[in-house]
């Protein structure tokens, strides 16, 4: 597996492939890669015959008081994790390529899309403002770096994936996009590069969010019509352990519109709907989310 840095080097190498005739699948990650990530690069394997892995601590998806500078950058690990998980190229561009501007001494992109905002403003967007306009810029950039007939990305950003589904939709972008299953420790917390941050108390705690929202969905699944009450005990539970909670909605999918009646719900274009919980534990923001199919 090759290291390339500059998008010379990148488009080389996958023009190559794509002449042969091969077909190229894009795992865009932020690094600080775990066993989370290692699934999207085998269903990326699956997906197509050579695999890019991108890594870049993207600065425009993170808000002024958040965690960009202490976010955690191990490329050589990154590197030896995806050279074992059969991944064919890794490309780890410099902040210059990615943002090559320069605006009050810090690099910066004049050019930049906008996440639909019926998307991108509620849930993880309401607390964080931008931070899905910053997603699908630099995940724009990297599909026109890149050039991937597939892209991975995992359910655990259950948001980011309706947001960019939303996006290639309407910038008709020729990229097909595959969500993957939520990878989970054997106690049930979800798989984050963040999960490091819990001192051993809250990762002591921390798995307590991922059982309320399973025994929320088996009791929404059996009585969908008191699926408000459900939401609303489970997230006083949550509050009375010592979480924050953000919300714990459900909502149908792709739109992420928040479900008020289960009975007669917004249907959309399928009938899949999701329970989306955050909750802060210490300084650690959490995101869980499970898929429902209700009849
Ligand atoms: O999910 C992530 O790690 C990031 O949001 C992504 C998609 C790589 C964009 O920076």
């Amino acid at each position: 597996m090759q290291t390339v840095s500059d998008p010379q080097s990148l488009r080389e190498q996958v023009q190559a492939w794509q002449k042969n005739g091969l077909t190229v699948a894009l795992v865009p990650t932020m690094g600080n890669l775990h066993a989370g990530h290692l699934s999207l690069i085998d269903r990326a394997r699956e997906a197509a015959d050579r695999v890019v892995v991108s890594v870049f601590v993207n600065p425009l998806q993170f808000g002024p008081n958040e965690d960009f500078d202490d976010y955690p950058r191990t490329l050589t690990d990154d590197e030896r994790q995806c050279r074992q998980q059969g991944a064919d190229l890794l490309f780890a561009p410099g902040v210059a390529v990615m943002y090559p501007g320069y605006r009050h001494g810090q690099p910066y992109l004049a050019t930049r899309l906008q996440a639909d905002p019926r998307l991108a403003q509620t849930f993880e967007g309401a607390d964080r403002p931008g931070h899905f306009d910053g997603v699908v810029t630099v995940v724009a950039k990297l599909f026109h770096l890149v050039q991937p007939d597939v892209a991975v990305f995992g359910q655990k950003d259950l948001q980011q994936y309706a947001v960019l589904e939303k996006m290639v939709t309407d910038l008709a972008m020729p990229v097909r996009l595959i969500r993957t299953p939520i990878v989970r420790e054997t106690d049930g917390l979800a798989l984050s590069s963040r999960n490091q941050y819990l001192n051993s108390a809250e990762r002591a705690l921390a798995p307590s969010l991922a059982q309320t929202l399973q025994s929320v969905c088996v009791r929404i699944q059996d009585a969908p019509a008191k699926s408000a009450s459900i939401l609303q005990q489970a997230s006083q539970d949550l509050q009375a352990l010592g979480f924050q909670v953000h919300y714990f909605s459900l909502v149908a999918l792709p739109t992420l519109q928040a479900v008020i009646d289960p009975q007669m719900p917004c249907r959309d274009d399928g009938s899949e709907f999701a329970v989306v919980v955050a909750a802060t534990l210490g300084q650690t923001r959490l995101l869980d989310n499970r898929i429902l199919r209700l009849s």
